[in-house]
């Protein structure tokens, strides 16, 4: 029997892409992309940013995928397999572990969303500016409404995960992922027929290189890595549902262009409107949360009814956004305790359930509820997200290009990325340079950058 036989895998080259790409269409896309185009030089940046996905994106996600198909076990045991007893095999933890600390405060900003779905229903969060607001700040401080709501969307999370990776994880995303790109179009289309709505387009796609410095790109480069869902097993562990004939080069560049179209829509959703009112977009959860819901409200003042089903579409849209993500995280720590402690899945999902469900709700907590929940001047929530994008990240993603550029056998590397001399390994020679050289480089320079070396 071969290891695609034994083990789950996903049932189309459909499947596959949509489940990956839903892993990489996140918050991300929506609340950093489209403001940080928009800062630093429009088209400019985005042509940055493709180069960074190009050179360091997809050399990574090609790399997580020949570490996943080639295990076909969790992240830190597919690490194992090609590692032996050697430290590299720690790379692999480092991945389940980040993938679990995110879950945790992923959860509530996920959690938000649903409160948000609600309250444009009931039109409980329009109002002006200060309202709206203030709305938000008594809402994330309230100690038990967004620890429910957060708690809600795990379950939901949860009931698509216990169903299995055909079943749960690949029907979801079939389901999901075509709804997102569906009600982004819808909005984008009414952002864009808002009066005054060209000067947001041309603020997104004038290119202005004068803003291109180090600093620019390598925010774009950080962005990139980000928003791939690299470095956090989730692209390891879908890859080892992968079958022997998915080629892993192709698969890579199609989720890219996805999560690139996605965010440049994104984009062509938000400044359209935020410039047809005249509001400055900002990034974070205070775009998503304040910036927007105000400026949906006041676009669309003449007719309210528009302004709330826009509002709503939204945060559907963002909703469905986070779901597809906190699937693929959740499966990075549901995958590894199945196998590690030979649990069932339902048992597996339920320990990532409640074990996440707390420390998001501890996450949610430090952001008003419970002041005292903070280290450094940081909440707890920032410092999750700290730990884990700025430092996880990088290092994962660092060490696992070393891992596959200069210590897993070439022979293992060539057969996986031509699938077994099935397809073309044309481009083999360019991905191996960067993962040996270019990533790395570029990777240190992020990251000593993050930490404010230089
Ligand atoms: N890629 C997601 C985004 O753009 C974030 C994410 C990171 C999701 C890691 C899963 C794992 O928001």
């Amino acid at each position: 029997m071969t290891h695609s036989e034994k083990r789950a895998s996903f049932g189309s080259k459909l499947g596959i892409i949509l489940a990956t790409a839903g892993s990489a269409v996140g918050l991300g896309n929506v609340w950093r992309f489209p403001y940080m185009a928009g800062e630093n030089g429009g088209a400019a940046f985005i042509i940055v940013y493709v180069v960074c996905v190009f050179l360091l994106g997809i050399p990574c996600m090609v790399s997580e995928f020949i570490i996943g198909r080639h295990g076909a076990a969790n992240t830190a045991r597919a690490y194992s397999k090609l590692a032996g007893h050697t430290p590299w095999r720690l790379v692999g933890f480092l991945g389940v572990l980040t993938g679990f600390l995110i879950t945790g405060y992923y959860s509530v900003v996920s959690g938000w969303c649903l409160e948000y779905v609600v309250g444009s229903v009931t039109g409980s969060m329009d109002g002006n500016a200060d309202y709206i607001q203030q709305y938000f700040k008594d809402f994330s401080a309230n100690p038990w409404k967004p620890v429910v709501w957060s708690f809600l969307f795990l379950i939901i999370t949860h009931l698509v995960i216990v169903r299995g990776v055909r079943n749960g994880i690949e029907r979801a995303s079939k389901l999901l992922m075509p709804t997102l790109f569906v009600l982004l179009l819808m909005i984008v289309v009414a952002s864009c027929m808002l009066p005054g709505a060209s000067n947001g387009i041309d603020f997104l796609f004038h290119p202005d290189f004068s803003k291109m410095n180090s600093e620019v790109f390598l925010g774009a480069l950080g962005q990139s890595f980000y928003s791939m869902s690299i470095a956090m097993g989730c692209i390891c562990t879908y890859a080892s549902y992968f079958t022997r004939h998915t080629n892993l080069a192709k698969s890579a560049f199609q989720i890219s262009i996805i999560d690139c179209v996605v965010a440049i829509l994104a984009g062509l959703m938000i400044f359209p409107a935020a410039f047809s009112v005249g509001i400055s977009p900002d990034s974070g959860p205070s775009l998503v949360f304040v910036t927007l819901p105000n400026i949906f409200h006041q676009a669309f003042a003449t007719m309210p009814i528009i302004g709330q089903i826009v509002a709503l579409l939204f945060f559907v849209l963002l909703g469905l956004a986070a779901l597809t993500s906190l699937i693929s995280l959740h499966e990075v720590s549901t995958a590894f305790f199945q196998e590690e402690l030979h649990i069932s899945r339902g048992k597996a999902a339920t320990i990532v359930t409640v074990t996440c469900g707390i420390i998001g709700m501890f996450c949610s907590w430090s952001l008003g509820a419970f002041d005292g929940l903070q280290l450094f001047g940081m909440s707890l929530f920032d410092i999750f997200d700290f730990v884990t994008g700025q430092i996880f990240l990088p290092i994962g993603g660092f060490l696992t290009c070393l891992f596959i550029g200069w210590y897993v056998p070439k022979k293992i590397v060539h057969d996986e990325f031509t699938n077994w001399g099935t397809v073309s390994g044309a481009l083999f020679g360019i991905y191996l340079f960067c993962v040996r050289i270019v990533c790395p480089i570029c990777i240190l320079l992020v990251f000593l950058h993050q930490l404010k070396v230089f």
